[in-house]
Order: C-alpha cells, then structure tokens, then sequence
C-alpha cells in the first residue's frame, strides 16, 4: 500500500485525502499542554497544578483532553464525565478554561489550555465542585 504525506489530486481533479500511517501520525502529531488545578481535600494541604502533554487533534474539546488524561496519564483526576451530558445541557462540566468560564465539554481545544474549578471553595476534588445549593452527599 502507497502512503503520501500531502494532499494529491487524483486524475478527475479532486483533492484526494491525506493518508498517513499511524506511526506516521504520530511522529508529526501536536501536542499541548494542559495544566490542571489538583486539589484532593482529604489527602492535601494546599491546591496544586498538574501539567499533562496531550496530542492535540482540530475540534477536540476540554472534555477529550480531559478524557486523554484520564484515559492515558493519570486515572486519579476527577472532573464531571459519566454524570454529565456531554451535550452542553446540564452545565455540570461548567469550569475556567484559561480564566474563563465555559463547558468542558463544548469547548474546543485552541492550545495550551489551563483547567480550574468555577469556584475554589466548593472544590470537592480537582475539577469537582458543587454547585450553589448543592451538597457534597447529593
Ligand atoms: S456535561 Fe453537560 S453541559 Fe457539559
């Protein structure tokens, strides 16, 4: 099987895709990196910030590269997955994204990118936090 690295135009003038191996793939892929607030009250003292390599990819979002992390380098970070949406519906995955709030999970990746809770003081752990009315029992 032939592999090419750019676009080729195959002979009825359309573009034809590029096609890459996976080793390939991998060898050129971006990377960014992600910094995490980490903050486990029953262990630690003082928040702390975690700072993963993640490949980055064009449309991925927080809650990918959050899924990446993990998925791949670290199974000990909380953050809202399974008990949210996914969909930009119930703001459970609200949080800063580089100082901003928005969703996790609808926000796309632009680079670098540093992750916090919306609120410190609700931090139930790293990412996690309970929302106004909301205790940490619910
Ligand atoms: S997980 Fe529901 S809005 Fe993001």
């Amino acid at each position: 099987m032939e592999y090419c690295l750019g676009n080729k135009h195959k002979r009825d003038g359309k573009m034809e895709k590029n096609r890459t191996t996976p080793r390939e793939k991998n060898m050129t892929q971006k990377k960014i990196t992600v910094k995490v607030f980490r903050f486990d009250p029953s262990v630690d003292t003082e928040p702390h910030y975690a700072t993963y390599e993640v490949p980055f990819s064009n449309g991925m979002s927080v809650m990918n590269a959050l899924d990446y992390i993990y998925q791949n380098l670290d199974g000990t970070l909380a953050y809202y997955d399974h008990a949210g949406c996914s969909l930009g519906i119930c703001a459970r995955c609200t949080g800063k994204i580089n100082g901003k709030a928005g969703l996790f999970c609808q926000t796309p990746v632009e680079g670098d990118t540093c992750l916090e809770p919306l609120s410190l003081s609700k931090v139930v752990k790293d990412l996690v936090a309970t929302r106004r009315g909301e205790s940490v029992e619910d």
